[in-house]
């Protein structure tokens, strides 16, 4: 298939443009890099050999859009490209609504326009708020308390629409849950801009010195160790449940939980962390995050029995290719 990747450049499309070539498809990257590095579409090119077209273009810009479909065939669509810092999304909603929905908006236009009919979308966990655990698919979903869980609502509700105004238009939606790690090559991985808001590279950055010291956000939750507990998935096993979500889509709107189904504390988390890259990370608790929630892990079933798709590696791997890939930077 000749595949249109949105945000292809990013740290989840990155990776999953590396899943589609290597598994033998074409892959067209658009990407206004607002959040990414253009050296990483020739790391992709170097981990797989392969060509890949990139267009420097903003994905809100009709013009553009239509211009990109006039000059491919595309068989389907990927779309990550979109802001996704929750604490930011409370400091400039509108630009969130606007980058999120619109750009949405514009390529399923696009799609159903050209006949373009498999679309899959990168959605959150966050969706779920503060359901009971694990989280599954047919929950009612929970206001976000912020734009950004808003604008991925939303954006589930938009294609949810279209595609039943249009039946040849078939929707994949992927809640990921925590995605962390990197490809094994340590050439493409997460590369936040400043100082990070996530666990993951908060602590690859303190072990290369780059950082003092992580602060863990509260350990009065009600969890194993008190700290807070999450579903960590490693990029390569996401990257490929969207491999799996398009070669397998059926007409309709899919919606699918990808996380391992596991949960992992903190302490947890940075623990075997220290454990397997045999480096001492500094660290002190601290109040617990506003708006965090305590618990998040997903039921898994549903990928597992439509997709036949489950996440392989584990928690050590994530930490040791998270770790390769900040540590040849
Ligand atoms: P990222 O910021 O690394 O990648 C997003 C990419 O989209 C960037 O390369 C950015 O330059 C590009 N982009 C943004 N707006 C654009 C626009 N209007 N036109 C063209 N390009 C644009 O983020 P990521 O972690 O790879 O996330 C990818 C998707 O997955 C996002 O939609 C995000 O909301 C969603 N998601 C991420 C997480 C996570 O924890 N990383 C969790 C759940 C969902
Ligand atoms: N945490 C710390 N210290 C830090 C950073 C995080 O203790 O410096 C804790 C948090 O309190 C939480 C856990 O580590 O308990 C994970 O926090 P992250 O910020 O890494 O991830 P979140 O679960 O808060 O949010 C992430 C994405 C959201 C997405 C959500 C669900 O940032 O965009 O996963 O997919 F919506």
């Amino acid at each position: 298939m000749n595949i249109l990747v949105t945000g292809g450049a990013g740290y989840i499309g990155s990776h999953a443009c590396v899943a589609l070539l290597e598994a033998g498809h074409d892959v067209v990257i658009a990407d206004n890099l607002s959040n990414s590095r253009r050296e990483t579409i020739d790391k992709i090119r170097e981990i797989t050999k392969k060509d890949i077209i990139f267009y420097e273009i903003d994905v809100k810009d009709t013009n553009k859009v239509e211009q990109l479909f006039n000059n491919h065939n595309f068989d389907g669509i990927i779309h990550f490209a979109g802001f996704k810092a929750v604490g930011e999304s409370v400091n400039k909603p509108l630009e969130y609504y606007y980058n999120n929905i619109v750009s949405t908006i514009v390529l399923s236009k696009a799609c159903i326009k050209y006949k373009v009919n498999k679309f899959i979308f990168s959605s959150s966990a966050t969706v779920y708020g503060d359901n009971e655990v694990p989280f599954v698919e047919t929950m009612d979903l929970m206001p976000a308390t912020n734009p950004y869980g808003q604008t991925k609502a939303m954006s589930e509700k938009i294609l949810m629409d279209a595609a039943k105004a249009h039946p040849d238009f078939s929707v994949s939606i992927l809640r990921y849950f925590n995605p962390v790690g990197a490809h094994e090559s340590g050439l493409i991985g997460e590369f936040p801009k400043g100082i990070p808001n996530n666990l993951m590279p908060y602590i690859t950055q303190v072990a290369k010195g780059k950082l003092n010291k992580l602060q863990v956000f509260g350990n009065d939750y009600p969890t194993i160790d008190g700290t807070g507990v999450r579903d960590y998935i490693h990029v390569m096993d996401l990257a490929e449940g969207h491999l799996v979500a398009l070669e397998k889509l059926r007409p309709g709107v899919h919606v699918y939980n990808l996380g391992t189904g596991q949960g992992t504390s903190v302490l947890q988390l940075l623990n075997t962390f220290m454990e397997v890259n045999d480096i001492d990370i500094a660290y002190e608790i601290v109040a617990r995050r506003p708006g965090d929630i305590p618990i998040s892990y997903a039921d898994v079933s549903k990928a597992k029995k439509e997709l036949a798709w489950t996440a392989k590696r584990g928690l050590k791997e994530m930490v040791r290719d998270a770790w390769n890939f900040e540590k040849n930077l």
